[in-house]
């Protein structure tokens, strides 16, 4: 069945030094070899971080890309031709950080996950409603639009080479979580979106969960049945207890 994945998305955070202690922590850590383990440190550090961890069987991937594929004339960004080129194996695609505060598009999220394909590199498409949207009883229809939007452009068989993260973005960073129950409603829809275009690429797609997830709630989330691993913010920045959270997804 679906290999569960534990992602720990460090943000806008880190200095050198911290990174250096983070690897280490990292290094210590017993993990399942159920689970896929990986972590997206901010890009200046992926170098750090892909040699701090060699021999480790822990991934690294990007928090962005650019929308073209190739390196070019592009100021400031960085391609994924050059991620895969670092060692990177994937790449989130659309966190609500880049969407509400950079202005990132669902048309401009289909192209950089298209261009993260083309390069090899695995994209995390992350969707999910704000707190306004959830209360006027659109979580779905907001969900379903993000998805959707991708599913039009590049067809559903892209989601064959792809990961979706739900993260409400309520629960992001407020200590707020979505129950397990309210999460594997959205999870379940997401599947439902998917399974209506192709049955094959709904069964082994991974739906990961983030959100305020930490070791201690972990384990419920991740025993819902649509809910495959989660995408983690703060809780990732210690190793110890990131690597509970992966060992609760075993
Ligand atoms: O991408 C992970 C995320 O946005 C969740 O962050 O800090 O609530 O775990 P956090």
């Amino acid at each position: 069945m679906r290999r569960p994945l534990v992602a720990g998305n460090w943000k806008m955070h880190g200095t050198r030094a911290s990174v250096a202690e983070l690897i280490r922590g990292l290094r210590h850590l017993a993990l399942p070899s159920s689970v896929e383990v990986a972590v997206m440190p901010p890009c200046l550090y992926i170098n750090q971080v892909i040699q701090g961890l060699d021999g480790k069987s822990i991934a690294v991937g990007a928090q962005n890309c650019a929308v073209e594929p190739m390196q070019g004339a592009l100021t400031g960004e960085v391609a994924p031709s050059q991620l895969a080129d670092a060692g990177c194996a994937l790449v989130l695609v659309g966190h609500s950080e880049r969407r509400l505060i950079l202005g990132e598009r669902d048309e401009l999220l289909s192209r950089k996950f298209a261009a993260a394909q083309s390069c090899g590199l695995i994209p995390v498409l992350c969707i999910g409603e704000t707190l306004e949207q959830r209360q006027a009883g659109k979580t779905l229809e907001v969900v379903a639009g993000q998805l959707g939007s991708v599913i039009e452009e590049l067809g559903v068989g892209a989601f064959a080479q792809a990961v979706v993260a739900y993260e409400p973005v309520w629960a992001i960073g407020t200590g707020l979580t979505a129950s397990p129950q309210e999460a594997q409603e959205v999870h379940a829809a997401i599947r439902a979106q998917l399974a209506a275009e192709s049955a094959d690429v709904a069964r082994g797609v991974r739906i990961l969960y983030g959100g305020s997830v930490k070791a201690a709630n972990a384990a419920e989330l991740f025993g819902m049945p649509d809910i495959d691993g989660g995408l983690i913010g703060g809780a990732s920045l210690n190793a110890d207890e990131f690597g509970a959270i992966c060992r609760a997804a075993g």
